[in-house]
């Protein structure tokens, strides 16, 4: 179960980048449809949050699990990525993703832009892409 929701988590990243681009374009087009599309974005970002709380806390390297023997959190690229930077940095990507959408159902076009410039800058900061040393992962699950 627990593989089977770290797949799903990775693979809503996808999700999360082509709506976010999709309300972006729209936003910029000031088109009334981000309604819609917003709302379907904050649904994908909700889910990858509770997806991802559930594997901090009771996760394979949960904070249930606890530290292995003689790793100190904070000189550790891997626990520091996967216990702080990548949970709070995300946290705050969806609070931002959360106001976006708030923007785009009052229809203020410049504000959505400015909040969903903000969310995809932090998101991709703390994405463990591929070829970030020692905590990267493939971009599609099971590759
Ligand atoms: C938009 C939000 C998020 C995105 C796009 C995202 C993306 C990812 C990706 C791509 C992975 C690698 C999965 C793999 O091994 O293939 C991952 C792992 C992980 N994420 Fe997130 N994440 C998000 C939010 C969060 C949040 C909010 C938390 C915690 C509060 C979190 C906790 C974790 C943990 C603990 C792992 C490691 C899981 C494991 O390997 O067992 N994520 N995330």
């Amino acid at each position: 179960m627990d593989t089977g929701f770290v797949h799903l988590h990775s693979l809503l990243r996808w999700a999360i980048v082509i709506l976010l681009l999709i309300v972006l374009f729209q936003a910029i087009a000031k088109k009334e449809s981000i309604r819609k599309t917003s709302l379907f974005l904050m649904i994908a970002g909700h889910l990858t949050l509770v997806l991802g709380l559930y594997q901090w806390i009771a996760g394979r390297y949960g904070l249930l699990k606890g530290l292995p023997e003689g790793v100190e959190l904070m000189k550790d690229t891997f626990y520091r990525f996967y216990w702080i930077e990548h949970p709070l940095g995300m946290i705050l990507a969806i609070v931002l993703l959360t106001v976006a959408r708030r923007k785009a159902k009052a229809l203020n076009y410049r504000s959505v832009v400015i909040y969903l410039v903000l969310t995809a800058v932090l998101l991709a900061a703390v994405v463990p892409w591929p070829f970030r040393a020692g905590i990267g992962r493939p971009l599609f699950p099971g590759m």
